[in-house]
């Protein structure tokens, strides 16, 4: 296969810091930030748009033909069109998450998405984030990155963040989530997440942002 551009692979559960970690990182190094969470979470808000029941495996294997996802870059920011639409104020909801959870199980789904980020990482210098990044997506990646924390700290900050934007939230009930997310990202047919052969673990639990910046960069020189 014909490479072009430097590809990091940070995978890990959700809420052990991949976006913010691969963000900075992105800024650091000048390389394009891929959030393909986002793109999962936008086929997902198509899916409750629609009305379709998480559950509903052959609704949602028929429904994602319908729902067109390409991403731009404003500002740096990465903006996720969905049929045309900037749906990235609606994507970072308990409900969409869950939701994705579900839908991105689907192997349509999954096939749409994936086509879509290889063909990113072709084009540019990415850091890519998400579950199946170094296992599937790009298996070639220059550097791939395991990153994870207890179900107890991912919990803390998914609190503290829907604090900050004014939202309450039971912290009990996030854990509970998380770990159920946790579980279905980990145990599904499809690209299951787990940590590639050759990336590389870095447990965030007692580090702070800036260290774990510090050892993703490390690694790249
Ligand atoms: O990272 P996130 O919480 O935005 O991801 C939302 C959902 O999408 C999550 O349940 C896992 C799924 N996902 C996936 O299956 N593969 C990816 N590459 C990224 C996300």
């Amino acid at each position: 296969m014909m490479k072009h551009g430097f590809n990091l692979a940070i995978d890990g559960p959700a809420g052990a810091g991949k976006s913010t970690i691969a963000k900075r990182v992105a800024r650091e190094k000048n390389y394009i930030y891929v959030d393909t969470g986002a793109m999962y979470r936008a086929m997902a808000l198509y899916l409750i748009r629609q009305k379709i029941a998480p559950e509903d495996t052959e609704e949602i294997s028929k429904a994602c033909m319908q729902a067109e996802i390409s991403i731009e870059y404003q500002h740096g920011e990465q903006v996720v069109l969905l049929n045309g639409e900037n749906v990235n104020a609606y994507l970072r909801t308990e409900e969409v998450g869950n939701m994705a959870s579900y839908s991105s199980a689907v192997p349509a789904v999954r096939e749409k998405l994936v086509e879509l980020q290889r063909k990113l990482a072709k084009t540019a210098d990415v850091v890519m984030d998400g579950r199946d990044i170094g296992t599937v997506v790009l298996p070639d990646a220059d550097v791939k990155i395991y990153l994870t924390a207890s179900s107890h700290t991912r919990a803390k900050r998914r609190y503290l963040e829907l604090l900050e934007k004014g939202e309450t939230a039971d912290i009990e009930q996030i854990e509970q989530d998380i770990k159920e997310r946790d579980y279905r990202d980990m145990h599904r047919e499809h690209s299951p997440l787990r940590q590639a052969e050759d990336a590389v673990l870095l447990d965030s639990s007692g580090l702070t942002i800036e260290e774990v910046v510090e050892r993703i960069l490390d690694l790249c020189r």
